[in-house]
């Protein structure tokens, strides 16, 4: 009997290593098809344009209703046709004014087939910042380690420069205004918006330009303080609020790029808390509360071009009177 037992239990054990090794195999398969899957969806979400519209009332009383456009995170790779056709085709919404809050290249080759989708856009006033992704193209990367961190804690392993001046050139020449570590008025509408933007706070580049200064009775004259920043870093948002900035616009986030469907973005590639990585929320400090939009981005690294549960956009604010 005790034969026959062990007969039976090696073979059970036999019998179980073999369904073990089965069931690891079908786990690895079912593993690589779900991600073969996810892959796939990705690939096609991330051509998956949008358009969020948002509505603010941060106008002085009895102002015009304004349209800005806010755009970040192009990311532009040649041959883009899709992207290139969305871009040219948001110059239908016809805004008052366009902001670009930079990344707006991703290969070396990008800026004249960018600048010639943008060129319908290009017809209205704007004004840009630069991401790190204007002045640096894209290298591969361990994926996992913008999991753990912001990406600029990843050293570089050879920096590659991206025609950032032919960009800048391209954008100046149309009349968009630089906000590089600047502030400058724009009127609109009988509204005077006063920007101040910075160099990108992922690179640690941000000087305050604080805001423009005019005449005597500057401050009485209609007006709207608005704040431009690529990288939403917490230092940078506490700054403008304490400034006195009345609308903050960002971009960087990619609002996650890779999100989990009901719950959200993962990661903001900044100290930027995940719940914020994408939309319309307030920031406050000392006391003082500011909107702030972070664009969801319209693109992606080359080097992981999918997006999940997180469509490309542009955003359209209607800023209202008061
Ligand atoms: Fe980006």
């Amino acid at each position: 009997m005790a034969a026959t037992g062990g007969r039976t239990t090696a073979a059970r054990v036999s019998a179980a290593l073999g369904t073990g090794a089965r069931r690891t195999a079908l786990l690895a398969g079912m593993g690589l098809s779900a991600g073969l899957a996810a892959a796939a969806y990705g690939w096609w979400e991330k051509d998956q344009f949008t358009l969020r519209e948002e509505t603010l009332r941060v106008l002085p009383a009895g102002s015009r209703p304004l349209r800005v456009l806010h755009l970040s995170d192009i990311h532009f790779v040649p041959g883009q046709a899709a992207k290139a056709r969305w871009l040219a085709g948001l110059a239908d919404l016809e805004p008052d004014l366009v902001v670009n809050t930079g990344d707006n290249l991703s290969h070396t080759g990008a800026v004249p087939p960018l600048l010639t989708a943008l060129r319908p856009l290009l017809r209205f006033p704007g004004v840009f910042v630069p991401g790190s992704n204007d002045y640096y193209a894209p290298t591969l990367r361990n994926p996992a380690s913008y999991l753990v961190g912001p990406s600029s804690r990843t050293p570089l392993p050879r920096k590659i420069a991206l025609d950032w001046p032919a960009l800048f050139a391209g954008f100046g020449e149309a009349g968009w205004i630089n906000l590089t570590n600047r502030s400058q008025s724009v009127p609109l509408n009988g509204v005077r918006l006063d920007f101040s933007g910075v160099d990108d706070p992922h690179l640690g580049r941000e000087r305050y330009a604080e805001w423009p200064r005019g005449a005597s009775g500057h401050d009485e004259k209609p007006h709207l303080k608005v704040a431009v920043i690529h990288a939403p870093y917490q230092r940078v948002l506490d700054h403008f609020a304490d400034a006195g900035a009345q609308l903050i616009l960002a971009g960087h986030t990619h609002g996650g790029q890779l999100c989990i469907p009901g719950y959200g973005a993962l990661v903001s590639n900044c100290d930027l808390p995940t719940w914020r990585a994408k939309g319309l929320t307030d920031w406050e400090n000392s006391g003082r509360t500011v909107p702030l939009n972070v664009s969801g981005g319209i693109g992606t690294s080359r080097f992981a071009p999918v997006r999940i549960a997180c469509r490309p956009e542009a955003v359209l604010l209607t800023l209202l009177g008061a």
